[in-house]
């Protein structure tokens, strides 16, 4: 973010208390205070943390201009590589410029439409595997469950491991990288480096549990020897332009960067989906209808996707009210103008699906969950850049291909089987950590279809 040197038009925003500028009413409800944000004061918004100013971008032309047409004017958040860096290095998610071109056509091959679709039958596979361990009758916290799925399925599609012995320990530890990720950057008093708190102990545990783990891995498959032509595998055997290849701490850079930004995005898509068809049972319903007619009694196949629109709908449609990407950010390397503002070179941009996706302006009625919403026609009619769950522009997701196939295969094979009910009244609270999830999780009744 920039501090204010010179004096230029700034845009809108909510005045801002004596200490912390808005820290204190984002870190109170921040979906809520950035909602109000839109609707208040329009399509760009001045955001105060501390001495810090963001621009926060409402309107999809000017989301367009940050992401695709003006891209090489923004790098990724100075404030995400301060806090993720520590973990993943200079990792895909993060790195920037040549570094980034470079990492990023490295990985692409694994995510090719062709190689993705080698992925179905594990992603189904341990999707059944998961349907039948449940019980009728028994509550499960789902959050959970999805989120152990995905990294199952992650580990096994792109690194061609089985980590389900260490698992526990990984997932512990993810769930530690994220939060102090949240908490760093919403720190108003910063203690020095070397104050060993608690937090910041924990944080240590968790870059090294993280990091022995994955340098394991690296490691068996660099003395194996082997090309399984998985991720992995093109990781450790490429080489630039100058016959270089990437050290065992790159690769674990960019290993643990798709881990993390692979499994629990997809997972969280899955949660509020479970989440919005037991709240919708006409919904689920005709989703059912569909699945019981396109497969009948036998697993989801890749073949069956393209007969599974009205399933890619309802995940649509609930990435939507709940993006798992609910936000990111871009820093100002070039001075540029964005909805009739100058936004100085070293502010931070802020994009918001969340806040996007519920504008009234690009869809009507936006609190109501309607996965029509989503049909082709409808769909297509939509503005560029008013939905946009995996970003855009050279930085897209390059997972989008994978997440997709694997939200509907992990729907279709549990919705065949079951019906998930809440297993509690309490209020359902979006977390918005990294990611769009539900506070204390999502305890549901396993229901056997009668
Ligand atoms: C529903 C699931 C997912 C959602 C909603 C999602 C969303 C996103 C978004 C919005 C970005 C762009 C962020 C930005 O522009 O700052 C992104 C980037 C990325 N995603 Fe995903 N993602 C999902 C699944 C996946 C999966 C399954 C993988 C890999 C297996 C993955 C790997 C990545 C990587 C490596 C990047 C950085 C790409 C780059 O900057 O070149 N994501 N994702």
């Amino acid at each position: 973010m920039t501090t204010l040197t010179h004096s230029i038009k700034l845009p809108p925003g909510r005045p801002p208390a004596i200490v912390g500028g808005n820290l204190l009413h984002y870190r109170r409800d921040a979906l809520g205070y950035l909602t109000d944000n839109a609707r208040r004061y329009g399509d760009v918004v001045l955001v105060r943390f501390g001495k810090y100013l963001g621009y926060q971008i409402n309107h999809p032309d000017d989301v367009q201009q940050v992401l695709v047409k003006q891209a090489h004017k923004f790098h990724k958040a100075i404030i995400y590589k301060a806090t993720l860096s520590e973990y993943l290095g200079n990792g895909l998610l993060i790195s920037d410029g040549d570094f980034w071109r470079r990492q990023r056509s490295l990985a692409q091959p694994a995510f090719h439409y062709k190689r993705v679709q080698a992925y179905a039958d594990v992603m189904t596979e341990y999707s059944l595997q998961m349907r039948e361990s449940w019980r009728a009758g028994e509550t499960r916290d789902i959050a959970h469950d999805m989120m152990s799925l995905t990294l199952f399925i992650v580990a096994k599609t792109l690194f061609d491991t089985d980590i389900r012995g260490e698992q526990n320990q990984i997932a512990e530890a993810l769930e530690v990288l994220l939060r102090s990720v949240i908490e760093q950057s919403q720190k108003i008093i910063r203690l020095p480096d070397w104050v060993p708190t608690p937090a910041r102990q924990r944080k240590r545990w968790s870059i090294d549990t993280l990091h022995e783990i994955t340098m394991e891995i690296i490691q068996q498959r660099r003395a194996s020897g082997e090309d399984k032509g998985d991720l992995l595998s093109m990781l450790i055997s490429a080489e630039s332009e100058t016959g270089e290849r990437m050290t065992d701490e790159q690769v674990r850079d960019e290993a643990l960067t798709i881990v993390l930004a692979g499994h629990e995005t997809t997972a969280n898509a899955m949660t509020w989906t479970f989440y919005l068809l037991s709240e919708h049972p006409e919904v689920e319903a005709r989703l059912r209808e569909e699945v019981v007619r396109v497969l009948g009694d036998r697993p989801p196949t890749l073949a069956d996707l393209p007969q599974l629109t009205y399933t890619e709908q309802v995940i649509k449609e609930s990435m939507r009210l709940y993006p798992p990407a609910w936000s990111f950010a871009r820093s100002v390397i070039e001075e540029v103008e964005l909805g009739g503002y100058t936004i100085p070179k070293y502010s931070t941009v802020i994009i918001l699906p969340y806040v996007i996706h519920r504008d009234a302006r690009w869809f009507a009625d936006p609190e109501r969950f309607d996965p029509d919403r989503f049909s082709p026609a409808r769909e297509a009619s939509l503005p560029k850049y008013a939905y946009l769950p995996f970003g855009g522009g050279p930085r897209i997701c390059i997972g989008n291909a994978f997440a997709m196939m694997e939200a509907k295969l992990i729907l279709a094979a549990i919705v065949q089987r079951w019906r998930l009910r809440r297993a509690s009244d309490a209020p359902v609270v979006p977390e918005p950590l990294v990611t769009l999830r539900p506070k204390g999780g999502m305890p549901m009744r396993v229901e056997a279809w009668t």
